[in-house]
């Protein structure tokens, strides 16, 4: 059966990720180079939540490949993503030739939650994360009723104290002059991620592939903030990081398609990574049904529907992505 390979394969199925990371490049790049300011032997590097390796190795790749003429030191990679997640690919991505970057890049993984401290204090050079970092470590309420507004004022202050503890846990990792950078996107009225999720949920309970007590027991494990609610966040750790950067990029539209291949395409690019996202918020959902696969295969028809209708009348893709570039400053 190739339903459970097919729905856990993150490396077949991110490319919309990997695009996301990159038009961010520019400012990985800058805060890489910012590294080299503090000479070491061995500069430590990371990617929180790197999941199996395609995306994680081919940005490390250009990060690493854009300072390693400029210094003679060794770089030292951690790879960090959850326990249970597909290990075994992850390692045959990470010693495969094309992942190979220079004779001084040694790589290790760490499958812990970011939710912890992962790493001693203060050893971390450069720490990166790309569409990781709003996996909510404090669960929201669950839901009252179907119609359930996620953005609500008890989820932000939710929101506020995840990011504001997961920055704190960075920053005990990084060393003096560390360069973190990360990428997520921002709330500005709209959550097209949620939108999708939602009407997808909507439509299985419909169909009585959800339950009742399903529904309700529900609680969706992502949060992002207003750049405004980043202010807030980033204030409470005034005089310990300077901020480089916070950079909104908005992600255009792109219009409907007319051929008939390249429309099938997208839809299947768009369909499969918002699956990876769902497969892992609905894990809790079908955690106690026996075909909870075949679920998922089912879930990812019916998100395959909702992503035409809407693309057809709305166009595809489009969001944002915000890019925070922080430097330990004391
Ligand atoms: C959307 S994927 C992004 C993967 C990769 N960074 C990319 O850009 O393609 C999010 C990853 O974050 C991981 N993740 C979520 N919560 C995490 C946590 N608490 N600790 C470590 N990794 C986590 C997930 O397992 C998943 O692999």
């Amino acid at each position: 059966m190739s339903v459970e390979n097919r729905m856990k394969n993150y490396n077949q199925n991110s490319s919309y990720q990997l695009l996301l990371a990159k038009s961010n490049m520019d400012l990985i790049l800058q805060a890489i180079s910012r590294v080299l300011n503090t000479p070491s032997p061995t500069y430590v590097l990371a990617d929180y939540g790197c999941s199996e390796g395609l995306n994680s190795s081919t940005l490390f790749k250009e990060i690493i490949g854009h300072i390693e003429n400029l210094t003679e030191s060794n770089f030292l990679l951690f790879f960090n993503d959850l326990p249970f997640i597909n290990w075994a690919d992850f390692f045959k991505v990470i010693s495969s030739p094309e992942a190979f970057i220079s004779k001084r890049v040694f790589s290790s993984a760490i499958g812990k939650s970011f939710h912890e401290q992962i790493l001693p204090s203060n050893t971390l050079h450069f720490g990166f994360s790309s569409l990781a970092f709003h996996w909510l470590s404090e669960p929201v309420p669950k839901y009252t009723r179907l119609e359930f507004n996620h953005y609500n004022e008890e989820n932000a202050q939710i929101g506020i104290r995840h990011y504001t503890r997961l920055l704190e846990l960075r920053y005990q990792e990084l060393a003096v002059g560390g360069q973190l950078i990360f990428i997520t996107s921002s709330f500005q009225g709209e959550d097209a991620t949620y939108e999708f999720q939602k009407e997808l949920f909507n439509k299985l309970h419909e169909k009585g592939l959800i339950t009742e007590e399903e529904a309700l027991n529900f609680k969706y494990p992502i949060y992002f903030l207003t750049p405004e609610q980043w202010d807030k966040v980033l204030e409470t750790f005034a005089g310990r990081f300077k901020i480089h950067e916070k950079d909104i990029k908005i992600i255009q539209k792109i219009p409907s398609i007319s051929d008939e291949s390249q429309l099938k395409g997208m839809l299947e690019v768009i369909s499969n990574s918002l699956i990876c996202v769902f497969k892992d918020c609905y894990e809790s959902v079908f955690q106690n049904r026996e075909n909870k696969e075949e679920l998922m295969e089912i879930a990812k028809e019916n998100l395959k529907e909702i992503v035409a209708e809407k693309g057809m009348k709305q166009g595809f893709g489009g969001g944002n992505t915000i890019c925070i570039a922080l430097e330990k400053i004391s």
